[in-house]
């Protein structure tokens, strides 16, 4: 049997364990995760583009453990009624390669994003940082707030979004979260003052949210709606006076902001900072960006931790996703077995 959680599973999951316990535990297994970077099977996603959006599988293995996600990138969708970003994913046991999980990612893509991000920022950003600019209140930006104030204890935004509605439901989601929120007229007035600098907008284009002169010296800027071919929210000049963190070049180099840099620009992947191998943050006065365009370790990592929480709390529902005839040399057998039943009934 595979374990089937939907989003109202994984909703219940999270009131259940609450947010702080649910940030800390997915921060956790996604360090546990991105230290063992070697004992994985690494590819970067195959992308279907087409001229609304992108279809995308994110495949990953270690020794005992098989994931993929599927999800999409459709910035025209909330003009439908549909969300930009939706997904779902499975995880599978190696040895024998049946399914273990299927679950909606929707909710996990939005948790490991933030969960990433904040990873990242705790080893980049100054560890005084209080103050954060989030430029984007779509669907993604509130489990960015969430999370860095949960792990990090950055407990001033500073928002801007053309879309007033947006702000207002960012607002609202987010008025029992201990947050100081300024709304703000535009992205130059949001950075004013701001430690860390998150880009989560959506749009099918190479935008310039950030330009070179938006952002002083010794911020951290945590940069994750650029993510596809075209698709990029810095500008150049930042990024050549940033130092430069992502998750797995191949893929990165394709999708990031840095695809528009030159393809041997010097950059470092985020698990050699994490295993100590690299340094992060330097100097008080450093630039850092962290070029997120999501990988499949994240899903790994979020699918994993479900499981985990599910098992715990009962939940979810046990299903048969895959055929299993008794006999497993007799597949077709199982075409007529409803009928043998219903005769020997
Ligand atoms: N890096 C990752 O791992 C990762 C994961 C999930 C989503 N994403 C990306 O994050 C982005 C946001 O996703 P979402 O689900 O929140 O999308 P969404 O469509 O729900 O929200 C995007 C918001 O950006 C705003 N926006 C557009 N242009 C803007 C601009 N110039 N300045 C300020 N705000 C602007 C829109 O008004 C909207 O409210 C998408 O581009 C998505 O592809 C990245």
């Amino acid at each position: 049997m595979t374990t089937f959680l939907s989003a109202h599973d994984v909703c219940r999951i999270v009131r259940e364990i609450g947010f702080e316990r649910f940030w800390r535990r997915l921060v956790d297994c996604l360090e546990q995760d991105f230290a063992r970077w070697d004992s994985f099977d690494l590819t970067p996603r195959m992308a279907s583009h087409s001229p609304k959006g992108v279809i995308e599988l994110m495949p990953i293995a270690d020794a005992e453990t098989f994931g993929f996600k599927y999800v999409n990138g459709h910035p025209a969708n909330p003009a439908l009624g549909l969300q930009t970003v939706v997904a779902f994913g499975a995880l599978a046991d190696v040895a024998t390669g049946y399914p273990l999980l299927l679950a909606d990612l929707t909710l996990a893509t939005a948790f490991r994003t933030a969960a990433t991000s904040v990873l990242a920022a705790r080893l980049l950003a100054r560890p005084e940082s209080r103050t954060m600019a989030v430029i984007g209140a779509g669907a993604q930006s509130e489990f960015q707030a969430s999370a860095f104030k949960t792990v990090l204890g950055v407990d001033r935004l500073r928002i801007f979004d053309p879309d007033p509605e947006a702000v207002r439901k960012f607002v609202r989601n987010l008025a029992r979260h201990g947050l100081e929120i300024e709304r703000c007229a535009n992205a130059p007035e949001a950075v004013i003052g701001a430690d860390i600098v998150t880009t989560i907008t959506a749009d099918k284009r190479k935008a310039t949210i950030l330009s070179g002169n938006m952002v002083g010296a010794g911020v951290h800027v945590n940069a994750v709606g650029g993510d596809c071919p075209g698709k990029t929210e810095l500008s150049r000049e930042l990024l050549l006076r940033s130092k430069v963190f992502v998750e797995f070049a191949p893929q990165t180099r394709i999708e990031g902001e840095i695809q528009q840099l030159a393809a041997d620009h010097p950059v470092t992947e985020l698990w050699e900072v994490v295993a100590g191998r690299k340094p992060g943050r330097r100097r008080a006065t450093e630039t850092t960006v962290f070029d997120s365009v999501g990988f499949a370790l994240e899903d790994f990592s979020v699918m994993r931790l479900l499981r985990e929480l599910a098992e715990e709390m009962g939940a979810g529902q046990e299903i048969a996703l895959v055929a299993a005839p008794s006999d497993p040399k007799d597949l077709f057998g199982l075409i007529h077995a409803r009928q043998r039943d219903a005769e020997l009934a």
